[in-house]
């Protein structure tokens, strides 16, 4: 019978490289059947990353600086990363303290998600949002369960006179907002509010809503990899269909928007799918994204009929 082997991956030798060490951290990753879907995609990529964090490497220098040999307590630092992603499971961004969104550095850790919505995709080109609303020339912009601040403070960037409202309904994820809010030196036009959806925001009209709500179902709920455990259960469930949320934000966003507003939200595949298979004739119209898919619906006020089917 043929023997099972076990690889074992022998840390780098002291002569080690950085690139070696990256090789070494790369196989680590591999072997230890790991999600990278909310990290950096790829296990060796993930090792860059991640290296270059354990040996105080700044990522512009990392290629620069592959044929160097690390600090000196190069396996005591890597052996805590080892144990943080493969033992913990801990996503590579909460080890980090950190994610890129919309080109900008944020931020992050176990009080809110880590940055991934697809409507990151509309601030690629300039006239990602042009094309859905046409805005006016000082506009007030909200955005829905903001987490980490993310989109606010991306919206807040990519339109310079626009006053944005963020909202979550998580304190903790709001403290992890204000941090990144007062790193984009953005308090004056970004304000938080701890709010249940809309209850505990201002009685005023937005000209765009933007949200990326909680909106896994809960059979999905139950079979996400270990990383998503980290993640805030608030930010994740949307209840039995994934929708809970959405059907909630439906109900009141006419109340809560301009007549030439829009809501954008986001509902990943599963939960277009869902609402297209509850609500055949939704008004609302996806977004077709490059890379094929949506997952993410515009709707404007007075599209939104009296009665919501979710
Ligand atoms: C999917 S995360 C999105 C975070 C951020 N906008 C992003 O895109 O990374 C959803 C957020 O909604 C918040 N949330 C959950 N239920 C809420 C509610 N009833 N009212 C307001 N926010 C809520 C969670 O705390 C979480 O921060």
């Amino acid at each position: 019978m043929k023997k099972k082997t076990t690889k074992t991956h022998n840390y780098p030798s002291q002569h080690a490289t950085i690139l070696d060490w990256i090789r070494f951290l790369a196989l680590r990753l591999a072997d230890a059947n790991l999600s990278f879907e909310n990290g950096m995609q790829n296990p060796y990529h993930e090792a860059e990353y991640l290296t270059a964090f354990a040996f105080s490497i700044p990522m512009q220098s990392l290629d620069s600086s592959l044929n160097t040999r690390p600090p000196p307590h190069a396996r005591e630092l890597m052996e805590k990363i080892l144990d943080q992603r493969i033992r913990q499971r801990l996503p590579a961004a909460y080890i980090t303290q950190e994610a890129f969104f919309a080109g900008h550095r944020f931020r992050v850790d176990p009080r809110v998600l880590i940055p991934r919505s697809r409507i990151e995709n509309l601030f690629d080109d300039a006239n990602g949002f042009a094309d859905l609303v046409s805005l006016p020339d000082t506009p007030v912009l909200l955005d829905l369960c903001t987490g980490s601040g993310c989109l606010a403070i991306a919206l807040a960037l990519a339109f310079p006179r626009a006053t944005l409202h963020a909202s979550d309904y998580s304190s903790q994820a709001l403290e992890v907002a204000r941090i990144n809010v007062d790193q984009f030196a953005l308090a004056h036009r970004v304000s938080l509010f701890e709010a249940d959806l809309f209850a505990g925001l201002p009685p005023i009209r937005y000209d765009m809503i933007v949200t990326n709500p909680p909106y896994v179902s809960k059979a999905t709920l139950e079979n996400l990899p270990r990383e998503y455990l980290h993640e805030p259960a608030l930010a994740l469930g949307g209840g039995e269909t994934g929708l809970d949320l959405v059907g909630r934000i439906l109900r009141q966003a006419k109340d809560f928007l301009t007549p030439e507003g829009v809501l954008i939200c986001e509902v990943g595949d599963e939960g277009e799918e869902t609402l297209m298979n509850l609500w055949p004739d939704f008004p609302g119209e996806w977004i077709y994204f490059h890379f094929g898919g949506s997952g993410v619906f515009t709707l404007e006020p007075s599209c939104i009929p009296e009665k919501i089917m979710l």
